[in-house]
């Protein structure tokens, strides 16, 4: 176990000019460090420790951190000294990238629109569907994450993200995810524009939905005349394993959303790929030419990363690479975390999975569990994390709006040694939680504190 590399005058700067209930949090969960380097799958911080990355920013670093191709990539086009924007010119760059990403998506897909972040794409796919259709409402699936900005977040039925920031988008309707029938009779009104939904959803707890799922979701937006929108900010960019998650289930969606990975996790970018006639309806007319934009949003150096973090996803085949060593990875865990009561299930795909806990049978686990849980209900997991990175140097999160499932999604390029290790690591850290008396105190402490603070 490595010494905590925090350093106390950065904490006290960055409290008093950013946040402080950040540096608290990280406190209280002992994983304040100091990184000085990040390469591959692997964080080395400030006193000598390394530590694997299995959360890669929320699926931002799909390429590794700091693939070299990518960061040369980058340092060439600084060096080119060539227009890093101008809203006044054709971007020879942006083109490229747009003629890339509508190549691998596929179907209709042959327009994008560039921004800077997932929840700006989320915003342009709102105002696009409404464009298009003529229609204000919007439907969306019950535990998404969509964004933090106000149209993204009115898409999100969770209190806690939603709380304070009211009112929201009018005309916004949450449905269960999984459900056609609901879908049906909401979609029936003709009311929305649009349905926007994870093909996988990752905050929700890494749900994999039944393959025809989506495919009816499809056939009924088409039906009732509303875009069927795609959210593959942490699916696409191969994280789970073909190049967009609608691959998996042959859809053929009318927008979708990227961000995160596509610039290689170095250069802020987002792009909404659409269909000609979505971005026609927006885009209607020479006086409507700039109807839609943002300032950064085709700037030469995002582009550019971009470009290359396609290069590199592609040559080095690291989607099927994906998708073969994620399966064998949760068959593994699954077996390693077959004895363990409080392991409901392994699922996922590509290098996206996810571990469902599930409350104890067992009285004696039973009793500290609950006690537990009716202090700081999502303190379980933030106990199975702290301990996963103190003890195992390994970082990890739960689920943003599920608290019992764990999420794994290391960087595309994880070994299978790296692989082995977590599921070593974790199966380890299970077995605490099911025999140690002292995991239990621990984490009651910890929850205490973090009701007090
Ligand atoms: C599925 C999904 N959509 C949108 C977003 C918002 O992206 P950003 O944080 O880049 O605005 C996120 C962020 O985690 C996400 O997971």
């Amino acid at each position: 176990m490595s010494a905590n590399t925090a350093v106390p005058s950065l904490d006290k700067v960055y409290s008093e000019h950013v946040n402080p209930q950040w540096v608290r949090l990280l406190n209280l969960l002992q994983m304040n460090e100091r990184y000085e380097r990040c390469a591959g799958t692997e964080l080395f911080t400030a006193g000598g420790s390394r530590i694997l990355d299995f959360l890669s920013g929320y699926c931002v670093h799909n390429a590794g951190h700091n693939h070299p191709a990518i960061v040369s990539a980058i340092k060439e086009e600084l060096d080119r000294g060539g227009p890093g924007m101008l809203q006044s010119h054709v971007p020879e760059l942006a083109a490229q990238l747009a003629e890339r990403l509508s190549a691998r998506a596929g179907g209709r897909l042959r327009r994008a629109v560039f921004c800077s972040s997932g929840s700006e794409g989320v915003e342009a796919a709102i105002k696009f569907a409404r464009a298009y259709t003529g229609r204000v409402g919007m439907l969306y699936a019950e535990g998404a994450f969509h964004g933090l900005t106000c149209g993204a977040l009115s898409l999100m039925s969770d209190a806690f993200w939603r709380d304070g920031f009211g009112p929201m988008l009018p005309q916004t309707e949450a449905v269960p995810f999984g459900s056609v029938e609901a879908l049906e009779s909401r979609l029936a009104t003709k009311k929305f524009a649009a349905f926007i939904v994870e093909p996988i959803q990752g905050e929700a707890g890494i749900q994999v939905p039944d393959p025809d799922y989506l495919r009816a979701a499809q056939n009924l937006c088409r039906r009732y005349g509303s875009l069927f929108v795609l959210d593959e900010v942490q699916t696409g960019m191969y994280r789970t394993g073909p190049f967009l998650a609608a691959h998996r289930y042959g859809l053929d969606p009318d927008m979708v959303i990227l961000a995160k990975a596509l610039s290689g996790g170095l250069i802020p970018v987002g792009a909404v790929l659409s269909t000609e006639a979505v971005s026609d309806a927006v885009f209607s007319s020479l006086k409507r030419s700039i109807v839609h934009a943002s300032t950064y949003g085709e700037n030469s150096l995002a582009m550019r990363a971009g470009l290359a973090t396609l290069d590199v996803l592609e040559q080095e085949g690291l989607g099927p690479r994906s998708e073969a060593l994620g399966n064998e990875f949760r068959r593994k865990l699954a077996s390693a975390l077959a004895p363990y009561e409080m392991v409901k299930e392994v699922r996922g795909a590509g290098m996206l999975s996810g571990i469902e806990f599930a409350p104890p049978r067992q009285l004696r686990l039973r009793v500290m569990f609950e006690a537990f849980r009716r202090i700081h209900p999502a303190m379980f997991g933030q106990a199975l994390v702290m301990r996963l990175f103190r003890d195992k140097r390994i970082l990890t999160q739960m689920c943003g709006n599920n608290f019992m499932v764990l999420k794994a999604a290391p960087p595309l390029v994880v070994s299978e040694a790296q692989l082995d290790e977590y599921i070593a690591a974790l199966r380890d850290i299970v077995q605490l939680a099911h025999t140690s008396t002292e995991f239990w105190g621990e984490a009651m402490g910890l929850a205490r504190r973090a009701v007090k603070i």
